[in-house]
């Protein structure tokens, strides 16, 4: 037995997270981040660079107690936390009032379809705000907090909920009523869910009585997974991107499961393709390397699309299996296509998204940008959200010039992956031609060939397996890098020691690091985890204070730090619900909270109501209007309550209505910044 099984003998190490994830595809023997954590631990080593709190302090069994002292608070949080919720509603602290803005299927424009709930069609989606709202962000217009252009991802769609009024009473049983007698779905059926993905970009303004609107603009517009785009950077034009759709490999349509964004430091959007792969399939019976390693499936895609009944183009290219003589000709490369960070101007309705294939190819969370120095290069992280993938670094090539700077500085520099060691101290690995054994003679042909196989590139540099990295912030007043750990449930005993606590991951957790003098070009940086997150006895922040009824949480994805300097966190502990039973249960319904990265206080902030999870925030600039979104509500619901005519939530719209994925506009009644 050890220490983790005597603290808590009754813990369940249940295997608990099914929601939105993927084929486990890293055979590689790169060692876990528990495997490097016990070593830390064993160590008891101290960090470097002042961090040195983490060490015996985080681990030692006393401090997991829910006993242990409050953290200090230095007034950066200002508010009284909100209780642990299992209410169909968002809640929030006192002093505070929320705004549902931008539901699933509102009309961009005056002049787009009306909502019908439960009979979206594919022309209405491609004019109304898309599902499953995720990572988003206000670009004041000229700076202000009360104009802007609003822009979110919407990650994925739920067909139930979609053609809920054709399907109606049926006893919907996962997926297979998607299909026809023969197999095959109705074009329209697809079209809609495939308008349903991409991003909006909407003008909102604040009215004289504060509540916000979508106002008529030139700039409002959809992006769907039809939209042309087009390819940059090195594996643009290679082999690997030719397609019947582009045979110069220079362009495709579309962008799919867009979970985080970043901005850049020239104030345009990028879009992230995490879950691609779940949208193809390949049914020729053999994978290659740059399928395979990314999971897709050789018998069903996610949705069907490619068994659209018309067999346009258009659905036939979401089956990967070669059919012609040529790549040229059919579509075994158009999941090449995907993976990628995709950039666009919001504030230009006719720029084409581009892929930005150096950032590499992998289930892309999101991304974030630290903050920029004149003269010096662009750096930006992203995490790759798959059980036992990595975290990454990009640095440009040239340096970063205000003003002349644009998004192609983002087609030349080098590609890292993170290697986290036991003392504290990580290393950035360069995934490169010739470097840490990416030569051709280890199948690494070109450039072009890493950054399509961006996973087997990192698996071959030796990076560390991570616990789902989701979003990542930087720090801004003290240019700390934040990541979270979602969780992970396909641990086992044999990987952890006395002093590892999570074999099986259910909670997650989040870490940090940072470079001597900020200098985020570095190739080595110091860490520690900033929280493990989990109920009052297994849980800790890094100066050892166990979380309590205030605080507790699990499954950290959504992060980000404001211009204060506030650490807001959101989870998504998947489709939870008010009855939830297993590890979950003390947690109640998704959340967010707010933290002082200086002393480690959290305190909860917003709960949300039954099925969704909390994700994508943002304030304006003056802090004053916070953006937040939930995401899924009704997800958790059965097929017998569909068919019952019980779509397992009432958010936004009322009992009896599909609900929507919605944005929340978050106030003060005293007009002040939130948080504080
Ligand atoms: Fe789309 Fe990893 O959350
Ligand atoms: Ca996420
Ligand atoms: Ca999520």
């Amino acid at each position: 037995m050890n220490d983790f099984e005597h603290d808590f003998p009754d813990f369940q190490a249940t295997p608990f997270h099914e929601h939105g994830d993927e084929r486990p595809s890293n055979r590689s023997d790169n060692p876990n981040f528990y495997q490097v954590m016990d070593a830390h631990v064993q160590r008891r080593a101290f960090l470097m660079g002042g961090m040195a709190t983490i060490a015996a302090g985080l681990f030692g069994g006393a401090v997991l107690s829910p006993r242990a002292a409050l953290a200090q608070s230095t007034g950066l949080l200002g508010f009284v936390p909100v209780p642990l919720s299992k209410e169909d509603n968002v809640v929030v602290p006192e002093g505070y009032k929320v705004q549902v803005l931008a539901p699933w299927g509102t009309p961009i424009r005056s002049d787009a379809p009306a909502y019908a709930p439960g009979a979206m069609t594919g022309a209405a989606q491609a004019m109304q705000v898309g599902s499953h709202h995720d990572g988003m962000h206000f670009f004041g217009i000229d700076g202000s907090s009360t104009d802007g252009l609003l822009v979110m991802n919407h990650e994925y769609v739920e067909p139930r909920f979609i053609h809920a009024v054709k399907w109606a009473g049926q006893a919907l049983d996962g997926d297979t009523v998607l299909f026809d007698a023969n197999g095959m779905r109705d074009t329209d059926e697809v079209l809609a869910e495939i308008n349903g993905h991409g991003c909006s970009v909407l003008r909102v303004q604040a009215g004289v009585d504060g509540s916000w609107g979508i106002v008529d603009d030139a700039r409002n517009r959809r992006i769907t997974g039809l939209t042309p785009m087009s390819i940059s950077g090195p594996a643009a034009g290679s082999a690997h991107m030719v397609t019947r759709y582009s045979p110069e490999g220079t362009a495709t349509r579309g962008t799919l499961n867009n979970c985080a964004h970043g901005v850049t430091p020239w104030n345009t959007y990028m879009t992230a393709e995490e879950n691609w792969a779940g949208y193809f399939v390949n049914t020729s019976g053999e994978m290659p390397r740059e399928q395979d390693r990314y999971g897709l499936s050789d018998e069903t895609s996610r949705y069907g699309w490619d068994k659209a009944a018309s067999q346009a183009d258009e659905y036939l290219r979401f089956n990967a299996a070669p059919t012609e003589a040529s790549a040229a000709e059919d579509y075994r490369n158009e999941p090449n296509t995907f993976g990628w960070m995709v950039e666009f101007d919001p504030f230009n309705p006719d720029a084409v998204p581009v892929k930005r294939t150096a950032l590499g190819r992998f289930a892309h969370e999101g991304i974030v940008f630290a903050p920029v120095v004149a003269g010096q290069p662009v750096v930006c992280y992203s995490g790759d959200d798959s059980r036992f993938e990595y975290i990454y670094k990009f640095v440009s090539a040239a340096a970063y010039e205000p003003g002349a700077t644009d998004g192609s500085i983002l087609d030349d520099g080098m590609l890292y992956t993170a290697r986290f060691s036991a003392d504290g101290t990580g290393e950035w690995l360069a995934l490169a031609p010739g470097q840490n054994g990416l030569t051709p003679e280890n199948g690494f042909a070109d450039l072009a060939d890493i950054l399509v196989n961006t996973r087997a590139a990192a698996d071959m540099a030796g990076a560390t397996k991570m616990d789902r990295p989701e979003w990542g912030t930087v720090d801004p007043t003290t240019g700390d890098v934040y990541f979270t750990l979602t969780n992970n449930n396909r641990r086992t005993m044999l990987q952890v020691d006395e002093v590892n606590p999570r074999a099986v991951n259910n909670f997650g957790q989040i870490v940090r690091w940072r470079y001597d003098n900020v200098d985020h070009a570095a190739i080595s940086f110091a860490w520690d985890l900033f929280v493990i997150a989990g109920t009052a006895q297994q849980s800790a922040t890094f100066n050892g204070i166990a979380l309590g009824d205030d605080n507790i949480f699990a499954c950290p994805d959504g992060i980000w730090c404001d211009p204060d300097g506030r650490l807001w966190i959101q989870t998504d502990m998947g489709d939870i619900s008010p009855t939830q039973s297993g590890p979950l249960e003390p947690f109640g319904m998704n959340a967010m909270l707010a933290a002082d990265p200086a002393t480690g206080e959290i305190r909860r902030f917003l709960t949300g109501p039954w099925g969704q999870e909390i994700t994508g925030v943002v304030t304006t600039p003056d802090g004053t209007t916070m953006f937040v979104n939930v995401q899924h509500p009704g997800g958790h619901a059965s097929a017998d309550q569909f068919a019952a005519g019980d779509y397992g939530s009432a958010f936004p719209d009322g009992p009896g209505t599909p609900p929507r994925s919605a944005t929340l506009v978050i106030t003060r009644d005293d007009g002040g910044v939130i948080g504080a």
